[in-house]
């Protein structure tokens, strides 16, 4: 049987060239006097994302947590949007690690609205301080929505006004960039400090960038040797982030594509919901169906999925599932739950 892993993005493996990029890339001790590979790499995000500097991390976690902590300290409030990852998926690192208070904001589609920040900055003097607003694009929990540049201008905008840093978490920027047809900087040069991931979409085995200014990657480069995230020979990483940089970029508009064509496979359908998607994330809401029982019977079939909730399910498309395959696993997701 085959099968189709749609649990995540992450579920990418190397490419064979991907491999060879690895296997030759020139290498040094990061950590105690730099690897040349890895400060390519650092570069050249820096560049792709409007920002002084960059930095590699081996997680887009530990790189969110790192820009949380440049930005807002103990007692302090981080405004952030209510299912954002860095609330509900980095195990508590924010209260955990630094004693940030996060402040969320409930939406119903995921996209904060710069009113929504607005009204989120606290300002009497018995409140905490809020110290920084983030924001998430695209955004997981809500399906890969994709946040326009024009709303992340403005909430910048209103960040900016009552002197705040604004993070920005693009795990999955470059879908987001490639969503809306501009380049990834169109994007992240609104933000103070930005996060990319190279282990979801773009099929690498790990690794994630957070890039801001000069100063504020040196006091990053100080948290993260703290947090246990200094790499020595990590060209061998970075060498996989430059290669799907060159070679797999141009393949997100696929995925979107696949996403699009899973959920028109599902419309009418009358046990699942699944709206058409803004990039390569298909929410599917089940009518009748316990989320547990619908994967373990697609499972079954050969369709992995990922449980989403008690009765949502979520496909995710990426450069190791074909058009054809996802073809396939649309009649398979219909035949099943009907
Ligand atoms: C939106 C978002 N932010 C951050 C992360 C964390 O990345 P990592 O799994 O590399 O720690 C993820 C992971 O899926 C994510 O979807």
């Amino acid at each position: 049987m085959t099968i189709l892993d749609l649990r995540s993005d992450t579920v990418t493996r190397p490419s064979a060239g991907m491999r060879r990029a690895m296997a030759e890339a020139e290498v040094g001790d990061d950590v105690l006097d730099g690897d040349p590979t890895t400060r390519r790499l650092e570069e050249r995000v820096a560049d792709l994302l409007e920002q002084e500097a960059a930095l590699f991390f081996p997680s887009g976690t530990q790189a969110n947590q790192v820009g949380a902590a440049l930005h807002a300290a103990a007692g302090e409030e981080l405004i952030l949007e209510g299912q954002a990852h860095l609330l509900h998926y980095e195990m508590g690192g924010l209260a955990g690690l630094w004693g940030i208070q996060p402040h969320a904001v409930t939406t119903a589609d995921g996209l904060l609205t710069p009113d929504l920040v607005t009204a989120a900055i606290r300002t009497g003097r018995y409140e905490p301080r809020t110290a920084a607003v983030a924001v998430e694009n695209t955004h997981s929990a809500a399906g890969g929505r994709v946040m326009p540049e024009a709303t992340l201008a403005a909430i910048a905008d209103v960040a900016a006004g009552h002197d705040l840093p604004l993070h920005l978490d693009g795990a999955r920027l470059w879908n987001a960039a490639a969503a809306l047809g501009v380049a990834p900087g169109n994007l992240a040069r609104h933000a103070t400090t930005v996060m990319v991931s190279f282990s979801k979409g773009l099929g690498c085995p790990v690794g994630s960038c957070l890039a801001g200014s000069g100063a504020l990657m040196e006091r990053a480069w100080i948290l993260r040797k703290r947090l246990g995230g200094g790499m020595r020979q990590s060209g061998v990483l970075a060498a996989a982030a430059l290669y799907a940089l060159d070679h797999h970029l141009n393949g997100l508009v696929e995925d979107h594509a696949n996403a699009r064509r899973l959920a028109r496979a599902l419309e009418g359908h009358p046990r699942v919901a699944a709206p058409v998607p803004d990039s390569n994330i298909v929410l599917l809401d089940l009518v009748g169906w316990s989320a547990a029982d619908a994967v373990s019977r697609l499972a079954a079939r050969g369709v992995l999925l990922a449980a989403y909730g008690a009765t949502r399910l979520r496909a995710v498309t990426h450069r190791d599932v074909s058009a054809d395959a996802i073809a396939a696993a649309g009649a398979t997701i219909a035949q099943v739950l009907a």
